[in-house]
């Protein structure tokens, strides 16, 4: 073990020097899957000030937004070899490296900002954290909350799981948010994040999810016109560190990262509370059209928990993980 940790790293990053230089001790490098301006952007660069506030103005981090180092679940794996110090990147894209974390987008199982923020710095998410240090190599030490990832399209308002039939929707490779839409009536189209905006641009796909202040940084509404409100996932979207890095470094800067990710966490989640009404509110202003599913998102909700869950218990840890987290928000499987 100790030999792959020095080999594998020293192999992948003189193989890759070209594209991503060697990280140096008092200058890390971040990846950032979204346009500068969203919940990434705002989370990363609090973090960027209070590294080098902690640090004596010792250290930074430049950060590289828009898939600039690779698309998102690249950054992953590119962490993971140690040659990519830090990404934010949504939930979704962590989860083919470490499944257990598919339970943060289980349809349906965070219904607001507070849950989100009780399951992931509870007791929940320190097991996540732990699980996604062994499957991928990455620590997370900082959340970004992004808000609910809500139906765009470019062809029509959408109410009802009949309206969706025959759009072409792009989703994340994320099997749990791909078979959501299988149960809903339509065959989704996989795709890399950063590839999204030039397919819906072009018609390859007539529309997708993520959150209204996504929408907005990504520029989305310029392709897009339509948006209904579904909540069957709250966006998380983690700050990784490599684990090699953060094992490279000493205690004392360790604990440096682990706080300024904390208080980073504190300040995504002001921004969204302070900033998501008012970007919903914008995207109107330039031409887009909310509407809500019918019936309180009854169908939606019932068609996605009955035929979802059931088939990631396993890859979850088990029906006992949805359920202890379930009880952690106050609510049963049931
Ligand atoms: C995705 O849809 O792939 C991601 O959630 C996008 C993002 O990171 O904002």
């Amino acid at each position: 073990k100790f030999v792959k940790s020095i080999i594998v790293p020293l192999i992948t990053s003189v193989s890759m020097i070209a594209a991503v230089p060697l990280v140096s001790a008092d200058t890390f490098k971040m990846a950032l899957g979204d346009a500068a301006g969203g919940t990434q952007w705002e989370l990363g660069q609090k973090f960027q000030t209070l590294l080098s506030e902690k640090t004596g103005g010792k250290t930074t981090v430049d950060l590289f937004p828009n898939g600039q180092l690779g698309n998102e679940q690249d950054t992953v794996n590119n962490a993971s070899m140690g040659i990519l110090d830090f990404s934010v990147l949504a939930i979704n894209n962590v989860t083919p490296f470490s499944p257990s974390v598919g339970l943060l987008t289980m349809p349906y199982v965070i219904l607001s900002p507070e849950e989100a923020k009780t399951l992931t710095q509870g007791k929940i998410g320190q097991q996540l954290v732990q699980n996604t240090i062994n499957d991928a190599g990455v620590r997370i030490v900082g959340w970004a909350y992004s808000g609910f990832r809500v139906l765009t399209n470019s062809k029509r308002p959408i109410e009802s799981l009949s309206d969706l039939k025959g759009l072409v929707i792009r989703v994340p490779r994320n099997e749990i948010m791909m078979s959501t839409y299988q149960a809903w009536g339509v065959n989704p189209t996989p795709m890399a994040w950063s590839e999204t905006f030039t397919g819906l641009q072009l018609g390859v796909v007539d529309g997708q999810d993520n959150p209204y202040i996504t929408i907005d940084a990504m520029k989305f509404n310029e392709v897009q016109k339509y948006v209904t409100n579904i909540r069957y996932i709250f966006s998380i979207e983690p700050l990784i560190i490599s684990e090699s890095v953060f094992q490279a470094q000493k205690p004392a800067m360790q604990a440096i990262i682990l706080e300024a990710g904390k208080e980073a966490t504190e300040h995504s989640y002001a921004f969204l509370l302070e900033s998501e009404d008012k970007i919903k509110k914008s995207l109107v202003a330039k031409g887009m059209v909310i509407s809500t599913p019918s019936n309180g998102e009854k169908e939606w909700i019932d068609v996605a928990t009955k035929t979802v869950w059931p088939k990631f218990y396993d890859s979850i840890g088990g029906k006992v993980k949805l359920d202890e987290a379930l009880a952690t928000l106050g609510r049963t499987t049931n």
